[in-house]
């Protein structure tokens, strides 16, 4: 089985898991595709065995998280700013399987996050006007020691603060049009199942086809 490995601190409990059952021979015969190179490293550190896109086009089932998901199980990602690689791992995903806790769900996408939308360095400043045209509180994305956050591409993140977000795929598409903009944190219609843990326990959601 080809495995894709999310990226953030949910789907890193999964990565370990992953791991450790096949340490124990428990669970044998799959090959994991990274969705971060801080993934990456999780997964040498547990000797899952990893491959690529080239040699494996179609990825059987993906595991992520994700920072906001709405009742249709669209998504917001990208908190950790892997959600150019997230996307492209999706993408190729048969199945997609994303968890949660409770908190993340939301009536409406843009309630209680930002998008992140990932974009070329140079000449961003355009780029930022043009997301702030289409309705956003753009902020440039900092790392801990106050500079630009850099994508494993390069790149910086500007997370733009929609709020709820009435017309999602429009939304998408706009963003997507504009020239040194890589990619945008909406997933929509990519997970297939969202497995949700509450203190009540674990719900399974699966997506209306
Ligand atoms: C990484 O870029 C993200 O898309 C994560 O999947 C998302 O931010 C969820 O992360 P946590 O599991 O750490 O909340």
């Amino acid at each position: 089985m080809v495995v894709g490995l999310g990226s953030g601190s949910t789907a890193r409990l999964a990565v370990r898991h992953i791991g450790e059952l096949l340490r124990a021979g428990e669970l044998t015969d799959i090959v994991g595709i990274p969705c971060s190179t801080t993934t990456e490293a999780v997964a040498q550190e547990y000797d899952i065995p990893l491959t690529t896109l080239e040699a494996h086009p179609v990825i059987d089932l993906t595991i992520d998280g994700a920072d906001e998901v709405d009742p249709a199980l669209n998504l917001i990602k990208g908190g950790g700013g892997a959600l150019t690689r997230e996307k492209i791992v999706a993408q190729a995903s048969k199945r997609e399987i994303i968890i949660v806790d409770e908190s993340k769900l939301s009536p409406i996408l843009g309630t209680t996050w930002a998008v992140p939308v990932e974009v070329v360095p140079f000449g961003y400043g355009p780029q930022q006007r043009y997301l702030e045209s289409l309705g956003a509180v753009v902020t440039l994305r900092l790392d801990k020691s106050g500079h630009p956050f850099h994508t494993d591409q390069g790149n910086i993140i500007l997370d733009c603060n929609f709020g709820p977000i009435a017309q999602l795929p429009e939304l998408a598409h706009r963003i997507k049009q504009r020239t040194g903009i890589v990619e945008h944190g909406l997933f929509i219609g990519m997970a297939t199942e969202v497995i949700v843990a509450g203190i009540d326990g674990i719900r399974h959601l699966r997506r209306d086809t």
